[in-house]
């Protein structure tokens, strides 16, 4: 037997101004972006902007349901109203940020399991990394450079061909 350690890697920043511009400007966006949720049921609001190749950006909020799986994370509506409206265009960057009524997001928000998976996708879809941005209320700011590195030993398309 065998045993190893996956090594992921993650970059803090204290505070908005210390970032670069392209990612203070999308993670903004997401900001503004989480003002419009649509979160009756948990009041935990969440923005996310998408930044794809050539500068277009889409942003997304949650969107909940009183059938409570039939809601959406916030970074997936991003995803798919870029994928939809900017059809094989590929995604540099996606920003993320959180806010909730009755309590201060003291750490970043991090994007769900279903959300990684998708993020993945188009990651692996236009063979580009994509950059995370993550952001909380009241917190410094993670970025990852790629979504491998809240997903490692990701399940890729490359596992689904045959090897004869
Ligand atoms: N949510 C997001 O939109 N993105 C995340 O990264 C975490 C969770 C939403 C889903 C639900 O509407 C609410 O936040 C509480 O889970």
């Amino acid at each position: 037997m065998r045993q190893f350690d996956i090594i992921t890697h993650c970059v803090e920043y204290n505070n908005l101004e210390e970032l670069e511009e392209a990612d203070r400007l999308l993670l903004e966006q997401a900001i503004r972006a989480g003002m419009d949720a649509y979160a009756p049921y948990s009041q935990y609001y969440v923005g996310a902007a998408v930044r794809l190749s050539g500068g277009s950006v889409c942003t997304g909020n949650n969107q909940e349901n009183v059938a409570y799986p039939s809601g959406l994370c916030a970074e997936r509506v991003a995803l798919f109203a870029a994928s939809a409206l900017y059809p094989g265009v590929p995604v540099e960057s996606l920003a993320i940020a959180g806010r909730a009524l009755h309590f201060a997001i003291t750490e970043p928000v991090t994007p769900c399991g279903a959300c990684r998976q998708v993020i993945a996708e188009y990651e692996q879809l236009h063979a580009r990394p994509v950059r995370l941005i993550m952001m909380g209320e009241k917190s410094r700011i993670w970025t990852v450079d790629s979504i491998r590195h809240l997903l490692p030993l990701m399940f890729a398309a490359d596992q689904l061909r045959k090897h004869l």
